[in-house]
């Protein structure tokens, strides 16, 4: 069974990152959650990011705020895709620094960005990297989106029929 890692910069991200676990239980997929620091704990994720890859992950969530360094640095250390989580933190100026951090990779290193607190997209990206190759995601990703799409419609019908 295919699975997901989940790592943030401090727990105080796991308001934000919450949202990437939920999609993806709700998916089915296993994910492991972990909190990782670029800046206060540099060993632990120079480990995590060498060793993704052989621990059966198909692609790693990194969420971070501020000088946020840690999906950058994972995607120096990792084979495997990332998908970087920019959060809005007690230390981020106004978001900006933490989506530019993730955002501007230098070419060789991409990191997937998605929106600032973002996570939900980024577990529902996470899911899609799955789908590619596993046909039973594939079809809740399907389903998930055939969902969304009636709600729209229904939505949209009960404006129309109140005005
Ligand atoms: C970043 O600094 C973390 O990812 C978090 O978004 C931010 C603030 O961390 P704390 O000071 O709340 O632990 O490294």
């Amino acid at each position: 069974m295919q699975k997901i890692a989940i790592v943030m910069g401090s727990t105080s991200d796991m308001p934000v990152m919450q949202d990437a676990i939920d999609i993806l239980k709700e998916f089915g997929i296993k994910v492991d959650v972990d909190i990782v620091s670029a800046h206060r704990t540099p060993e632990k994720l120079f480990e995590f990011g060498k060793n993704a890859h052989k621990n059966g992950y198909s692609a790693i969530i990194a969420g971070a705020g501020g000088a946020a360094h840690l999906p950058g640095m994972v995607a120096s250390l990792t084979p495997l895709p990332v998908i970087g989580v920019p959060v809005k933190s007690s230390n981020s100026i106004d978001g900006w620094d933490s989506i530019l951090s993730i955002l501007q990779m230098p070419g060789g290193v991409p990191v997937a960005t998605v929106a600032l607190n973002g996570a939900k997209n980024a577990g529902i990206l996470a899911a899609q990297i799955i789908g590619a190759s596993d046909t039973s995601v594939l079809d809740k990703i399907i389903a998930y989106k055939e969902g969304m799409k009636a709600k729209v419609i229904d939505a949209a019908k009960s404006v129309s029929s109140t005005q």
